[in-house]
């Protein structure tokens, strides 16, 4: 018998990745994603692409369980998630940093992360310290005291000490000093290399997030336009603008 690439890399997605099948998704009867599939393998990176509300928050939400599933099937390591609760998909092992980062600015640093801490797993403050050496510095400060990159520094952390070996990055890099912007990649990078960590990294810094990530989506009102390697993208200039409209 003869089996295709193709159908073999769909299979190891399949196997231990996230993989959505012809997702239809929205708020109540809205639906914004509309046949939507596409894969992470374990350990891959996926960039997910896109202008201001093609639906690429939406996207996460529906990954996690926060959305209306109207039709299709998403499958987590092996196993179909679609009836399961949000925090059952979070103990899977799905992490997520929300756009807003959605710090408790009442608390500090230290107590950000704990309230985040899972029993039993390889996530300890001090390693996200180990990651972060600035937020260690800033580790009595208040939520509401840290500047932008610190607390998507602490955003990302939080997600980590619920031991995921997925995470979703919602637009992390967005309004941060590109100093910051490559602290945080390099970290990613680690994450990637050092923990095997999947990362999907929603972006609207395009070259940024195909520079990091070996694949690549594209949303466009809720349908994927583009589905393949981000080098393709990187070295098309011109496509990458049709699609997402940056000169
Ligand atoms: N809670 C909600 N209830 C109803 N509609 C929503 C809700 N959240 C988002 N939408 C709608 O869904 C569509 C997609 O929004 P979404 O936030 O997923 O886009 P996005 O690509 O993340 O945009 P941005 O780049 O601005 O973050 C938009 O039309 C938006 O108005
Ligand atoms: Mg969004």
């Amino acid at each position: 018998m003869r089996v295709s690439a193709r159908s073999i890399s769909a299979k190891a997605i399949m196997a231990d990745g996230l993989a959505l099948h012809d997702v239809s998704a929205g708020y109540g009867e809205t639906v914004v994603l509309e046949g939507v599939s596409l894969g992470v393998a374990a350990g891959g990176t996926l960039a997910v692409l896109g202008r201001n509300g093609v639906g690429k928050t939406t996207l996460l939400a529906t990954v996690l369980g926060h959305t209306t599933l109207h039709a299709g099937r998403i499958a987590f390591r092996g196993q179909p998630i679609c009836r399961l609760r949000p925090f059952q998909r979070a103990r899977l092992g799905i992490g997520y940093v929300p756009q807003e980062r959605e710090i408790f600015p009442s608390l500090n640093v230290d107590e950000n992360l704990s309230v985040a801490a899972r029993a039993g797993t390889r996530w300890t403050r001090e390693r996200v310290y180990e990651l972060f050496p600035s937020l260690a510095v800033r580790r009595r400060n208040m939520g509401n005291q840290l500047s932008g990159g610190e607390q998507q520094m602490l955003a990302i952390g939080r997600a980590l000490m619920g031991n995921p070996s997925l995470l979703l990055l919602d637009e992390p890099l967005e309004g941060l000093a590109p100093v910051i912007v490559d602290t945080l990649i390099a970290a990613l990078h680690r994450l990637r290399q050092d923990e095997g960590l999947a990362i999907v990294l929603v972006e609207q810094h395009a070259r940024l997030a195909l520079e990091f990530a070996e694949r690549a989506v594209v949303l466009d009102r809720g349908r994927v336009v583009y589905d393949g390697a981000s080098r393709e993208l990187l070295d098309d200039p011109n496509r990458l603008a049709a699609l997402i409209g940056v000169g």
